[in-house]
């Protein structure tokens, strides 16, 4: 059977150290800074934000259910991820996935809904930072004007503190993993101190009449609920972006990956069976919820504290989704698929200073100019897709790579990577409409990049085309005397 060049794939090559193009970066990450990295990218806008929308219009005080399906899915897709990123610790988690498994083409489509799915999600944090940077600075009687703190789609005409954090966490990855790293434990530790704070606080208030009825819109309506909170969980892929730059990849991934979503799925539970305890689900509907619900339940001083946290966890999410775009577009750009010169690496610092740079821009204008509920779901879909992807892609690896020489393998192979792809497909298919549209218009442009660009340029190919030009030219050099 003649195999089409777009299903290509790479080999999963163990002589990478080696090769200068990944010798580059450092490799200074243990399991603490994955784990970090992890409830970084994953704690912040999905809980401190989205939660209040879901409740509100979609699920009541079944949020909490929301947060138990979608949890259930990206439990699923962690595994797999887990799986994938020991077997082939690269920068490019479910796009490399895809590549040495199901091919060039589909690789390509992972790369190109990653980049989708973690750039508009930064940006929906950057503009969920400035939402809480508003009410804290409201809570302490300061107001700058409306027409620099929203984008023009609510009324303002720039959102600027959506515009200068992702610029400045630009920087602090400019700078390498390492010293972003130390910055990041620290953020979290803020981060989780605080939502702990507010469990505690908030527990003692709850009012249980504020659980009934307990599915105002039915399942259906904590099953569209669920689709949205999974914003929430984006993020523990994030650890897999960091495979080469993690010291002992083959066991601290699966660790970082496990730890970092088992973590936050516990603590989301919680928070929202307080919050929803805490005030009724109708005025959930607000910018920033949990501050707002301990405003309402009269504890001031705690509002102003998880302002204060959401802040620093904002800010660790943005860090760790710039972090993972940037390595996914770094290993596409190192594969050819897009110009190689973006895959520069910093002589001083050893990261990907380009494509950071690039990313930084990019993320500075979604979050300064779009509106957050959009852009929420749209980071769904794309994350959703890549998670689909790659459940297909671990069933591919099993074939090629005996079960046995795996590092580490899912439990209850193959049902479980299937059941991961089944999961993850409802959630997609419970987003609008719109976002429907928006990805295949996003995914039609993406074709037209890999076959204008990416598919002549590919390493693959180009390795190709220099052994099939070898295979011709070897019979002449014979013939010679
Ligand atoms: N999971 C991340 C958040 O909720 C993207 O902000």
């Amino acid at each position: 059977m003649v195999k089409l060049s777009i299903m290509r794939c790479k080999q999963i090559d163990f002589r990478k150290q080696n090769d200068p193009a990944y010798r580059n970066l450092s490799k200074s990450l243990g399991v603490l800074d994955l784990t970090a990295l992890g409830i970084g990218a994953t704690i912040g806008t999905g809980i401190f934000v989205l939660t209040g929308i879901a409740a509100a219009r979609y699920a009541g005080p079944a949020v909490v259910l929301s947060f138990v399906t979608s949890g259930f899915a990206a439990a699923l897709a962690a595994l797999v991820y887990a799986e994938m990123a020991a077997a082939v610790p690269s920068a490019g988690s479910a796009y490399t996935y895809a590549y040495v498994t199901l091919g060039e083409f589909l690789a390509w489509m992972v790369g190109w809904s990653l980049v989708l799915g973690y750039g508009v999600a930064a940006g929906a944090v950057a503009s969920g930072w400035s939402a809480y940077l508003a009410s804290l600075l409201a809570a302490a009687r300061i107001y700058l004007p409306a027409g620099i703190m929203s984008s023009p789609a609510q009324g303002g005409i720039i959102n600027l503190p959506a515009i200068l954090l992702p610029l400045f966490m630009t920087y602090f990855l400019i700078r390498g993993a390492r010293q972003g790293a130390v910055f990041n434990r620290v953020v979290v530790m803020i981060k989780l101190s605080v939502v702990l704070v507010f469990l505690a606080v908030g527990a003692s208030r709850i009012n249980p009449s504020n659980w009934q009825p307990f599915f105002p819109l039915g399942v259906l309506g904590a099953i569209k609920g669920a689709a949205v909170v999974f914003f929430a969980y984006i993020g523990f892929d994030a650890v897999a972006t960091a495979a080469e730059e993690v010291k002992d990849p083959q066991r601290n991934l699966p660790v970082g990956i496990i730890a970092s979503l088992g973590i936050s799925t516990i603590l989301y539970i919680l928070v929202a069976l307080v919050l929803t305890g805490l005030v009724s689900y109708k005025y959930l509907d607000t910018a920033a919820p949990i501050a707002q619900a301990l405003l309402a339940a009269g504890i001031r001083w705690g509002s102003l504290l998880v302002s204060l946290g959401a802040l620093a966890g904002l800010a660790s999410v943005l860090f760790a989704t710039i972090f993972a775009q940037s390595r996914i577009l770094f290993a596409m750009a190192r594969d050819g698929l897009l110009p190689s010169w973006l895959a520069a690496v910093h002589p001083v610092y050893q990261s990907p200073y380009r494509i950071t740079i690039g990313v930084g821009l990019f993320v500075s204008l979604v979050g300064g100019f779009l509106p957050i509920a959009t852009i929420a779901e749209m980071a769904n879909i794309g994350i959703l897709s890549a998670f689909f992807i790659t459940s297909l892609a671990v069933l591919a690896l099993e074939k090629k790579i005996p079960p046995e020489k795996l590092p580490f393998r899912t439990p209850f192979s193959p049902y479980l990577p299937v059941l991961s792809a089944l999961v993850s497909a409802y959630l997609a298919f419970n987003l609008s409409r719109l976002t429907w549209i928006r990805f295949t218009v996003w995914l039609a442009l993406g074709m037209v990049i890999y076959f204008g660009y990416g598919y002549k340029y590919s390493l693959l190919n180009q390795t190709n085309e220099l052994s099939s030009a070898r295979t011709q030219i070897r019979p002449v050099f014979k013939r010679r005397p």
